[in-house]
Parts: C-alpha cells; structure tokens; sequence
C-alpha cells in the first residue's frame, strides 16, 4: 500500500481528499498542528503527525499533498494577516522541503497548492501559460510555488495547483448560501469580473490525477472549463436554490466592508482554463456551473 502525506488535510479539500485517498487504497499521514482536533475532523485510518520527524524513517512517502495555509477570505487584509498567510503557505512547504532534503527516502511527486489569484485580475481567457499581473494574491501564489519547487532538486516532480473557487458544502459556496437562501443574493460591484470554479468531487480526482500522471509537472489549473462571470454565477445560483439574486451590492460598499480582501477576491477574477489538464486526458465529472450547482443543492 503506498502513503501520501497530506498537509491541510483537517481543512476542507483535505478532508475529502483523505477520504478519497483512502477509498482508493492509498496508507493516509495528515500532518497538522493539533492532533487532538484533527481526529475528530478524520477517518480513524488516517495517521495524524504533529511533526515531520514523527514519520518512521523507514516509510516511503509516495506522495505529498501540501495545503496547509491560514484561510484568506475570513476577513480584512491586515499587514500581519497578510505575512501569516505567506508564512504558513511557504513556511509549511520550506519545513517539508528541509525535511525530505536531508531523509534518504524522497518522494516522487510533490502536488502543492496555489491559487487562480497567481493570474491577477484579468478579463481575458489564461491558461498555464500567462505570466500574471502584480497584486498580493499574485505575490503570495509565486512565493508558495518557487518554495515549492525547490522539491525538483530532489528529484520529484513538483505540480502547482492554481486552483479556483471550490464549490462544496464548506468554503465561498457555504459563505455566499445564507444571502441567497433568503433572495438578498446577487452580482456584486459590476458583476462581470469572472469566477473560476471547480466541483470539490473534480477537485479531488484532479489532485489524484496530478499524482498519478507522470507527465504532469509545474503549473496546473484546476478550474472547470467554463469559467462565470460573477453575474452568471449569481443567476445560476439563484436558479439553483429557486430565488431571485437581484440583490446588487455596489463596489464602494464591498470595499468599504472588505478592504483589499474584497478588491482582489470579489471585485476582480479571473477567466481561466485548465489546459494543461484537458490535454492530459482529464475529463471534468462537472464541467458546468448548472450541472455543479444541481449537484450541490439539488
Ligand atoms: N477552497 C478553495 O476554494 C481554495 C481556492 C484556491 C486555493 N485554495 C488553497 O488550497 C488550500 C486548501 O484549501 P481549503 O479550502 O481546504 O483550506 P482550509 O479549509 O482553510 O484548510 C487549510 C488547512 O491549513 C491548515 N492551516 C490553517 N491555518 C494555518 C496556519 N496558520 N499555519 C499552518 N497551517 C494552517 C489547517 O490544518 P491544521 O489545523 O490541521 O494544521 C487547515 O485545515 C489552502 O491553502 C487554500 O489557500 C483553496
């Protein structure tokens, strides 16, 4: 049986990726910062570690899973929340790389996070290979990448998810129900900055299709192939849960309760496409919003 080491495993795609690890014969290690805490978030046959130098040196770690990183939308961009979210994204990644740096047994393949924010606003389609427009998001997704690629010195194969908006019963969906349900849901500022998507289920098997697919490496989306804009979205929303979303909420008022966190995460997107997966083969279970969206709250 081969093991994945998974970071951010008690967080929301950790868990279910855990879970679908597991289902499908992978040995699961979750390394996290409260063990206590993380054995009621997982399955009992997931190992929990609060620190790499707890694995038996003897145990080939196959592959690393790396998600750990403090959450972004849960309020204002303060200069120290900022540096937390740097720190607990690069630091995690500097920790594992200084730990499998200096283990004789290293792993094949790193897949480690990243997010669409590395793109910066935009209103065209980009796939891998756009190089991205300066803003914090873009900052912090370079930094977690370049410390992730230090893991190519070993001799692995390193993927970056630059993945968009999960949709699943936690995360922004879980967030953006409540207004919705009670039809106060609807565009926010122009609404025609785009949302990139994915269904959690896709999320999961994309991961795994990263993990198992030798000729994946570097940069890889992970989005549905058909990005919303946020007008779309709110509509396809709205019809999902049989409410109107006429509700605007102009940008002033976004900036004026969220700050930059509302700027770059609400105000702005990006339309981004999953080149790099399509062209492996992969085949998207929810390649639409309507289709995701029945699935969820159908
Ligand atoms: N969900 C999305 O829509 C989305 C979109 C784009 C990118 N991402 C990225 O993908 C990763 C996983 O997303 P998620 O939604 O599953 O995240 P999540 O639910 O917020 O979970 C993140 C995990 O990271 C660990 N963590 C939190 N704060 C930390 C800190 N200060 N230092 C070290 N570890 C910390 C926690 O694990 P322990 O408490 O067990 O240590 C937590 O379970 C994140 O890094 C996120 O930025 C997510």
């Amino acid at each position: 049986m081969a093991t994945i080491l998974v970071t951010g495993g008690t967080g929301f795609i950790g868990r279910n990726l855990c879970q679908r690890a597991l289902d499908t014969g992978w040995q699961v290690i979750v390394l996290t910062r409260n063990s206590k805490a993380a054995a009621k978030k997982l399955p009992p046959a997931v190992q929990l570690i609060e620190r790499l130098s707890d694995l038996n040196p003897d145990l080939a770690i196959e592959a690393v899973v790396n998600l750990a990183g403090q959450p972004l939308a849960e309020g204002r961009w303060t200069e120290a929340r900022k540096q937390n979210f740097i720190d607990s994204r690069v630091g995690t990644t500097t920790d594992l790389y200084t730990f499998f740096s200096a283990r004789d047994l290293k792993p094949s393949v790193l897949i480690s996070g990243s997010a669409i924010g590395y793109y910066g606003p935009g209103e065209h389609s980009v796939d891998e290979s756009a190089t991205g427009t300066d803003c914090f998001s873009h900052r912090l997704c370079s930094d977690w990448e370049a410390s992730a690629a230090k893991f190519e010195k070993l001799g692995c194969r390193v993927c970056y998810l630059r993945t968009g908006i999960v949709l699943g019963d936690e995360g922004a969906l879980a967030k953006m129900l409540p207004a919705f349900k009670l039809a106060l849901g609807g565009p926010m500022g122009t609404g025609e900055q785009w949302m990139s998507w994915v269904h959690i289920e896709d999320m999961l098997s994309l991961i795994m299709h990263c993990v198992d697919n030798k000729n994946l490496s570097g940069p890889v989306n992970a989005t549905a192939p058909n990005p919303a804009t946020n007008r779309q979205f709110s509509k396809a929303l709205g019809a999902a849960l049989k409410r109107p979303a006429i509700f605007t909420m102009p940008a002033p008022v976004v900036k004026l309760l969220f700050g930059e966190m509302g700027e770059e995460l609400l105000l702005q997107g990006q339309s981004v496409v999953p080149k790099k997966l399509k062209d492996s083969g992969f085949e998207f279970q929810y390649p639409n919003l309507d289709l995701a969206l029945t699935d969820l709250l159908g």
